[in-house]
């Protein structure tokens, strides 16, 4: 089965063309970066009017690279939510018209599985059950994955998403958007014990995440130092990262040998950052849990993951109607 994965939810145009729900044929993400750079964040409107503009370019270009044409798909999996609502409504409206036109199976997939998905990609898939820890640009959170389609919400943040923490924190620093790879970046050359920010509790117990406080606690330090220097930058930098990673290593160990389960997934955006995937992968050998984590390139925003997960769904038998709408806060799981 070929299936054309069309992702539009964010700040990414993608398309990609994959092949028996494993094989990535085609994988084009087109970045906004420059665009909403100047703003420090993403501005929605510019967001959508430039999905308009560079859409079928995109998916030309997917089809192009894969060596095929729409004649050759199988079906057509799109993003309806969660995400920007007019950046969804561009990628819905591309994805519907090929359908309709070539009479193709469409399917809605859920921003969030898709990046669980990304997971399927690799040459070590999970088995399920799995719990998988999503952080992004708009979320954080654990699933458990009880079944293929089937997910529990285990904890999320009661705030700021990771990703989100990371570029508000790089702004605040002054070294530009998307704040976590340029975080990265810098906390390269930095202490990460050199500041002690504070790893949020929540006093219910609950396995959530919050990042407000370390957020807060950065916006302080900075006021109380300014003007700050290149390496106290680094510092901050790398204090940060290791509260953020802490607090995301901790609750997701936590919670995986609460409900007994061996598999953990890490996936979105903030899942292509070098320190967290080194603590998890540390963690997981010291609690004898098996992790499984795509490539960089797969753990931020593209087409291939929704593709993945499309394909799933498509052979579960689920198809959407041509009347399909964005959904922005469409939920993985309650
Ligand atoms: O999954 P994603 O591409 O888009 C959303 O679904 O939101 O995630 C984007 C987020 C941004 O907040 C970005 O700063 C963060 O992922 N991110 C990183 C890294 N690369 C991207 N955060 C930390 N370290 C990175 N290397
Ligand atoms: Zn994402």
């Amino acid at each position: 089965m070929v299936v054309l994965g069309i992702e539009s939810s964010c700040d990414e145009t993608a398309a990609a063309v994959l092949a028996d729900g494993r094989r990535v044929l085609s994988n084009v993400v087109a970045s906004q970066d420059a665009i909403h750079a100047p703003y420090g964040g993403i501005v929605p409107e510019l967001a959508s009017r430039r999905h308009l503009e560079v859409i079928i370019p995109v998916v030309e270009k997917a089809l192009a690279d894969a060596n095929m044409r729409l004649s050759d798909l199988d079906g057509v999996a799109v993003t309806q939510g969660p995400g920007l609502v007019g950046s969804l409504l561009v990628g819905c409206a591309v994805a519907k018209s090929i359908a309709y036109v070539h009479r193709l199976p469409l399917v809605a997939v859920n921003h969030l599985e898709g990046h669980i998905y990304a997971t399927f990609l690799t040459e070590d898939p999970p088995e399920h059950p799995f719990l998988a820890l999503v952080v992004s640009g708009g979320h954080t959170a654990l699933y458990h994955a009880r079944a293929p389609l089937e997910y529990t919400l285990v904890g999320q943040t009661r705030d700021d998403a990771a990703g989100e923490a990371f570029d508000k924190v790089a702004k605040l620093l002054g070294l530009g958007f998307p704040g976590g790879p340029v975080i990265e970046r810098v906390a390269a050359s930095g202490d990460p014990k050199a500041i002690t920010f504070p790893l949020a509790q929540m006093s219910d117990g609950a396995p959530d995440f919050s990042f407000s406080g370390v957020k807060t606690s950065v916006s302080l330090y900075v006021k109380q130092h300014a003007p700050l220097g290149r390496p106290e930058i680094a510092d901050v930098a790398a204090s940060f990262q290791a509260t953020v990673v802490k607090m995301l290593v901790r609750k997701t160990v936590k919670a995986a040998l609460h409900h007994g389960i061996k598999r953990i997934v890490l996936t979105g955006g903030v899942a292509a950052n070098g320190r967290l995937r080194e603590a998890l992968e540390a963690a997981a050998i010291d609690h004898g849990l098996h992790l499984h984590i795509p490539p960089r390139h797969l753990c931020t925003d593209n087409a291939a993951m929704i593709a993945a997960a499309g394909t799933a769904r498509l052979a579960a038998g689920e198809r959407a109607p041509l009347t399909l709408n964005a959904a922005p806060d469409l939920a993985l799981a309650g």
